[in-house]
């Protein structure tokens, strides 16, 4: 299995480079984001838990987390390709508690880190604010984000450099330039 970490700041392009992923080498797609907002959505007692810790910009907590990866992995088909971990693990606990569930299963995970410079960031997300209807696309809510990043989710891609496999990307290229660096790394991956 290719198992991959899509890490970056809040903005930097997980979501948009997991599509291109998937169309091209048919992998899993978690967006942990995606899912906690789903369970906004539905009203789910665990949605109704993280409604407020999502839209102040805050992390919801490792323990939740951790169990909705370990529910994720244990549901994943027996001709899973491989997974694309987008906004998980978080924090360097997440991390510790990924490569063990990984461990457990045989398996390994490379995480590529998209480096995009802060103003940027910042201007995608306005951007985007203005038709996502998230509740954490709005300026007050993106610096906590990009505050929560740097204090607990950039020693991610530190612990992945020093332990297991890391690959940085320039992320502040078009969308097409961003997913050839990626489409690289996957094929040397894949030898
Ligand atoms: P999550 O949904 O993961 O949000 P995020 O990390 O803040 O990242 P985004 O989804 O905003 O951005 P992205 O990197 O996917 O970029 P995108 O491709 O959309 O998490 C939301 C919240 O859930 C967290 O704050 C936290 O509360 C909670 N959570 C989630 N996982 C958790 C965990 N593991 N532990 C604890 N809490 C967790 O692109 C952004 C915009 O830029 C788009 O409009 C796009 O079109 C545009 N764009 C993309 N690439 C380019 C490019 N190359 N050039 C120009 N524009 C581009
Ligand atoms: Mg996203």
């Amino acid at each position: 299995m290719l198992n991959i970490i899509l890490c970056g700041a809040p903005g930097s392009g997980k979501g948009t480079q997991s599509d291109f992923i998937v169309e091209k080498y048919g992998l899993t797609h978690l967006s942990t984001g995606e899912v906690l907002r789903a369970e906004i959505k539905a009203g789910t007692p665990l949605g109704k838990e993280i409604d407020a810790v999502i839209s102040q910009g805050h992390l919801v907590s490792d323990d939740k987390m951790i169990a909705l990866l370990e529910h994720f992995l244990d549901s994943l088909p027996v001709d899973c390709k491989g997974v694309i971990f987008d906004g998980f693990p978080r924090t360097v606990a997440q991390a510790e508690a990924l490569a063990a569930m990984l461990q457990k299963r045989c398996l390994t995970a490379t995480l590529i880190d998209l480096m995009v410079e802060e103003q940027s960031l910042i201007e995608r997300m306005i951007n985007r604010g203005k038709t996502s209807g998230r509740a954490d696309d709005n300026l007050e809510t993106i610096q906590q984000r990009l505050a929560v990043f740097h204090a607990q989710t950039a020693p991610v891609a530190d612990y992945y450099l020093e332990h297991h496999n890391y690959f940085a990307v320039n992320g502040n290229k078009s969308m097409q330039q961003v997913f050839a660096q990626i489409d690289t790394i996957l094929q040397l991956l894949q030898k």
